[in-house]
């Protein structure tokens, strides 16, 4: 197959770009070692900036985002068994949508076959070549052996990336954390209106939602963990004692019908382009899912490759192709410091200090009594405006 953009990797970030250079009048091909069972049965985050449903919305890869997705106005933080309030519609204007990610993915996977794209799910062996001269992306299907010639190749294949290692002068940065996530979706009703961030003696919690029936919950816990060894009640303990509190709130309870141990870390490979190879999503940043940025991030990146693959291809000029990286890293900094500040402000260090853990407590009560620290926490919530052209 000869194609102009051949895409690795066919999750938001993949089929997003694939939406928006359709609408631009380039075509591509999409391949993913994954099943499109298996990407629409995991489980990832729900919160939508208002830019990424603008986004999903206004280019039509989302006709449902507005009507099923819920807008929300602002979250609770709550510590010292106390709910504080941070209303992002007062404090900068903006709101944030929950709209799960599996639906994101739906909408997209459904739109770009509608419009009859080329999408190849569940092929094995993805090999790249050529990325400085005459990219080739090879796989193996059915025993028999394909091929794709592209004009760009773009990596949009996750954090366990194959492509990013194709970029000759890459910088790496990481950072790790002592913990991870414990994530559950249980059959019960809303405990509140909007999501609640929770920091308590017993780590962290979140209490999001999906839907009237089924919530998300999540609480921190230690990277070893195995899913099968806790129970019910064993789950449940642990958040009822870090939701509990003075003010006498009660989660309500039901079965738990999914469980898995998420990991944790920061991580950001410069540059994201190498050649005729790009990188978007994932694969190129990680960040901890405290505040849920990675979706958004994958979707910015979309939008921002898009334009400039465009104008590359339009003009014939690779050298265009410069201007990704610095575009998409400056939003892709401030959201990995503000997912850093998210995860550092509320998780507990196994063997942290009393100074650590008044600190922190002294941090979250500045927070939520000042109109500056509460902004700056709705502000990268509900995500920065478009970047500036550097
Ligand atoms: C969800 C996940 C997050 O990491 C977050 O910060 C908020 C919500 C979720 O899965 O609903």
């Amino acid at each position: 197959t000869r194609t102009q953009v051949a895409i690795v990797g066919g999750g938001p970030a993949g089929l997003m770009l694939s939406h928006l250079l359709h609408l631009a009048g380039v075509e591509s091909v999409v391949v993913d070692h994954r099943t499109v069972e298996q990407i629409e049965t995991t489980h990832r985050a729900g919160i939508l900036e208002a830019g990424s449903v603008r986004l999903l919305n206004d280019s039509g890869a989302s006709d449902r985002v507005l009507k099923d997705g819920h807008e929300h106005e602002g979250i609770a933080l709550r510590f010292g068994g106390v709910s504080h309030r941070i209303d992002f519609q007062k404090l900068v204007g903006a709101s944030v949508w929950l709209y799960p990610q599996t639906a994101v993915f739906a909408d997209l996977y459904r739109t770009r076959s509608r419009a009859g794209a080329d999408l190849r799910y569940g092929i094995a062996g993805t090999r790249i070549d050529g990325v400085l001269d005459r990219p080739n992306v090879r796989y193996v299907a059915d025993g028999a052996t394909y091929e794709i010639q592209a004009d760009l190749v773009i990596g949009c294949d996750g954090s366990r990336s194959i492509c990013r290692e194709l970029v000759a002068d890459r910088n790496q940065y990481f950072r790790e954390y002592p913990y991870a996530w414990f994530g559950v979706l249980v059959e019960a009703p809303p405990s509140a209106p909007e999501l609640i961030y929770t920091r308590s003696p017993q780590g962290f919690a979140l209490i999001s939602q999906r839907t009237e029936d089924v919530q998300r919950m999540y609480f921190q816990c230690d990277p070893n963990e195995q899913p099968e060894d806790w129970s019910d009640d064993r789950i449940w303990d642990q958040l009822h004692s870090r939701l509990s509190g003075e003010d006498g709130f009660q989660l309500k309870e039901g079965p738990v019908i999914e469980r898995t141990v998420l990991p944790f870390r920061s991580f950001v490979q410069s540059p994201m382009r190498h050649g005729r190879l790009l990188l978007a999503g994932d694969a190129a940043h990680t960040v901890p899912p405290t505040g849920a940025k990675g979706l958004n991030l994958a979707l910015a990146d979309a939008r921002v490759l898009a334009d400039i693959v465009v104008d590359a291809l339009g003009r014939q000029d690779l050298d265009v192709l410069d201007a990704y990286t610095p575009r998409a890293l400056d939003r892709v900094w401030k959201a990995q410091h503000f997912s850093y500040w998210m995860t550092t402000m509320l998780h507990r260090e196994a063997n942290g200090s009393d100074f650590d853990e008044r600190r922190q407590l002294g941090e979250l009560s500045w927070l939520v009594s000042s109109a500056a620290g509460s902004a700056y926490l709705a502000e990268g919530y509900t995500g920065w405006p478009d970047e500036r052209v550097l």
